[in-house]
């Protein structure tokens, strides 16, 4: 499916989000699994409130919403490449007057542990800092989420402070929130 790729790594690319591919996510975002450590547990999502968020990506200046593909060569054997979305990143909360914003991201859960997330995540910043100008870059992470904490710091992300039991996780209970930063040029 062809469309517009705001950056190309080794592994994987980040692109705009296509409509025909809601269904698809909202399905893999129903996974317990990939739900867990997002927050808000609360939340019922509906097949339509999914449609409604891909609407508004557009609308909203103080965020990026962006999809993490994974390359392939392209399989009708001519050159190029196409892209399987395995994922979203999105850089939110963007304020202009301090030039900063959170990033958050998330993979499907059968492409794990390969080294997408670090380098989507090393993509999205590259995006943040060269193409939004932005100077500061947050993240958020309950501890008990090692992958996560873990791609942050490949990325040169540090640690920042944390909220003790700030979170209610089912199966595991309150769990501190870990706040990372990462400064241009750092
Ligand atoms: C977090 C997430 C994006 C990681 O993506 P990923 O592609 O699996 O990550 P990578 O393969 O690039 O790197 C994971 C690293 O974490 C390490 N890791 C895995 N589990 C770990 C744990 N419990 N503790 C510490 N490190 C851990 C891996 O060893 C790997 O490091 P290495 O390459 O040096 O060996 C993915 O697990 C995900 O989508 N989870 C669900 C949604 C989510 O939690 N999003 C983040 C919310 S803050």
């Amino acid at each position: 499916m062809g469309r517009p790729i705001l950056r190309r790594g080794k592994s994987v690319s980040l692109g705009i989000h296509v409509r025909e591919e809601i269904p698809e996510m909202y399905s893999e975002f129903a996974d317990f699994e990939v739900q867990r450590f997002l927050g808000r547990p609360d939340r019922l999502y509906t097949l339509d409130s999914e449609y409604e968020w891909f609407e508004s990506i557009p609308k909203k200046e103080d965020m990026r919403v962006l999809a993490i593909l994974l390359n392939r060569k392209n399989s009708s054997g001519r050159q190029g490449h196409d892209h399987l979305l395995i994922g979203n990143i999105g850089i939110h909360l963007i304020d202009r007057v301090s030039s900063k914003a959170e990033i958050g991201y998330l993979l499907f859960r059968k492409y794990w542990g390969r080294g997408y997330g670090t380098e989507a995540v090393s993509l999205v910043v590259d995006y943040a800092f060269q193409t939004l100008n932005l100077r500061k870059l947050t993240a958020r992470v309950f501890e008990p989420n090692g992958a996560s904490s873990a791609v942050l710091m490949k990325n040169g992300f540090r640690l920042a402070g944390r909220l003790r039991e700030h979170q209610y996780i089912n199966s595991i209970g309150y769990v501190d929130e870990l706040y990372y930063e990462l400064h241009r040029g750092s």
